[in-house]
């Protein structure tokens, strides 16, 4: 009889400690997420240290919890798969050395798994699914990426952030606004009383015959509005609002040309500004203006979570591919 696979996933590049389990049969079987916000939320941002500290004290109990959930020993576990990177340094450690630790003890293998690309594969999770070939944005809080994907592990970038990624902007605009970390969705929150065209902010090398993206320029332009404004609570909503709709004018923009170069009529968005529900309408209305298909994870799998990892880890594991030896290493900084 044909034996299930079971992969453990692990998520620790940042400030979530992420466990689930998938079953190449039954689908994910357990998740627990851990988020380390109201600890940094005094700082306004990550610190780090306290990130990786924090993660120590999480992922075992958050293993147990999953293999409890899912009426699973250690024994039931066939792969583990941790993210190795990009990420903070000291966080990716903890999550490699106990991946490491837990694969080498049962004898199992351990698969290295690139965070950007789990975001990506996160959305194999949903039905339906996308068919390869298709073009995917991945906006997270470091990385905006545009890539031509043509299957597992073949992928071709279009274009990127030359300087700070969509998320990123979104946290340091809503920090600027008084807004508290992790600021992107609180944004979202406030451009809801904001109101269109009350002020105007650029759209970054949208005219550009590139699939790239600059987005520091914009955060400067907020600040000047924000410095010349009564800073009032409504001039705060309108500027949410302008700065939300120029980052989406931009990445639409990009979309098209990127789609166009590719030839794909499906799209992938992943990452944890994809959460965003205003991006999402508006590449939903994009989708139908366009006659293709948007894909994308289910908002809690587009922020980060053990889900995408464990289901990468069983892409790979399929695929015979990517099997660590005992060396624990991780890459704080790895290209797509
Ligand atoms: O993928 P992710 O959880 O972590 C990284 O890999 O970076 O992405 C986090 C980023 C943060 O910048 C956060 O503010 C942003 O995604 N984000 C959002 C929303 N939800 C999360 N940005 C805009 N609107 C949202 N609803
Ligand atoms: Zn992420």
């Amino acid at each position: 009889m044909y034996k299930s696979m079971r992969v453990l996933g692990i998520e620790t590049s940042c400030d979530e400690t992420g466990v689930a389990i998938y079953d190449s049969e039954a689908g994910l079987v357990a998740e627990e997420l851990y988020s380390q916000i109201p600890l940094h939320a005094q700082y306004g941002g990550v610190v780090p240290e306290l990130a990786s500290r924090d993660h120590i004290r999480k992922i075992l109990p958050l293993i147990e919890e999953c293999l409890s959930s899912a009426k699973l020993s250690r024994q039931d576990i066939d792969a583990v798969a941790y993210t190795a990177g990009p990420g903070l340094i000291g966080a990716l450690l903890v999550g490699a050395s106990v991946g490491k630790s837990f694969a080498f003890a049962l004898d199992i293998p351990a698969i290295a798994i690139h965070h950007m690309e789990a975001h990506l594969l996160a959305v194999m999770l949903e039905t339906p699914q996308p068919q390869y070939p298709f073009t995917a944005l991945l906006v997270s809080g470091g990385h905006t990426l545009l890539v031509d994907v043509q299957g597992l592990g073949k992928y071709q970038l279009l274009g990127q952030s030359i300087d700070d990624a969509v998320g990123e902007a979104f946290d340091k605009t809503a920090k600027l606004l008084g807004l508290p970390y992790p600021g992107g969705p609180q944004l979202a929150e406030k451009a809801l009383q904001g109101q269109a065209g009350v002020v105007k902010l650029p759209r970054p090398l949208i005219n550009r015959p590139n699939c790239d993206f600059s987005f520091s320029g914009l955060k400067t332009a907020v600040l000047h509005a924000f410095q010349n404004s009564d800073k009032s609570d409504q001039f705060c909503a309108d500027l949410a609002y302008e700065f939300q709709q120029s980052v989406i004018d931009v990445l639409i923009a990009k979309i098209k040309r990127a789609m166009e170069q590719t030839g794909n009529s499906q799209l992938v968005v992943a990452g944890g500004v994809s959460a965003n529900k205003k991006l999402r309408e508006s590449l939903n209305n994009l989708a139908d203006e366009k006659g293709m298909q948007v894909f994308f994870p289910r908002p809690k799998f587009c922020t980060d979570n053990g889900a995408m990892i464990a289901y990468a880890g069983w892409c790979y594991l399929q695929a015979s591919q990517s099997i660590d030896d005992n060396a624990i290493v991780v890459h704080p900084r790895w290209p797509f």
